[in-house]
């Protein structure tokens, strides 16, 4: 049985930390999962991103921050990664142009700064807040699919 739990909070005391995370999550996403990168600029994001399509693809991929064009795409074989950062994003609707709500139901999407979505954020999302403290970050977890925050505590 798929157990639910709400949120979860995991400590990265290193960037290690953060890489086996996305690497864990990107064993658990599926065609239509998105996750929804949170926290200010430094905070691991796309080096979180990056773990994330490197073990999706299995390869050491070279994995640019899209802060410049907005979106990056992998083909994953039988999945496409959407890496996006919408820091840049001057409207929601931008969104749109960008194709972003066409791939977030087929797709598997990594966003960061979501709040720049407005009305296109992707229902049952999997949020992901990263906060740095001391040396190390913070993750807190909550939404998405079911039982991938419980695949997630059971490690
Ligand atoms: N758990 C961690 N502890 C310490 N440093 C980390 C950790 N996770 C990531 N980092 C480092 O923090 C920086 C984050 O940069 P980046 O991923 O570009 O941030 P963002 O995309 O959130 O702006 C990188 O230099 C990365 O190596
Ligand atoms: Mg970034």
């Amino acid at each position: 049985m798929t157990r639910t739990i709400p949120s979860q909070t995991l400590p990265l005391p290193t960037e290690a930390d953060t890489s086996a995370l996305g690497a864990k999550l990107a064993r658990l996403m599926q065609a239509g999962d998105c996750i929804l990168l949170e926290g200010p600029v430094g905070a691991g994001k796309s080096h979180l991103a990056r773990a994330f399509i490197r073990e999706r693809l299995g390869r050491q991929e070279d994995v640019p921050s899209p802060s410049f064009t907005l979106v990056q795409v992998y083909d994953a074989g039988d999945v496409e990664i959407w890496h996006a950062d919408l820091y840049r994003l001057t409207h929601p609707d931008e969104v749109w142009e960008l194709g972003l709500d066409e791939a977030f139901g087929r797709a598997i999407c990594l966003v960061e700064w979501p709040d720049r979505l407005g009305r296109h954020l992707p229902p049952g999302a999997l949020h992901l807040r990263l906060a740095v403290k001391g040396d190390g970050r913070m993750a807190h977890l909550s939404g998405g699919r079911d039982g991938v925050l419980q695949a997630v505590a059971d490690g």
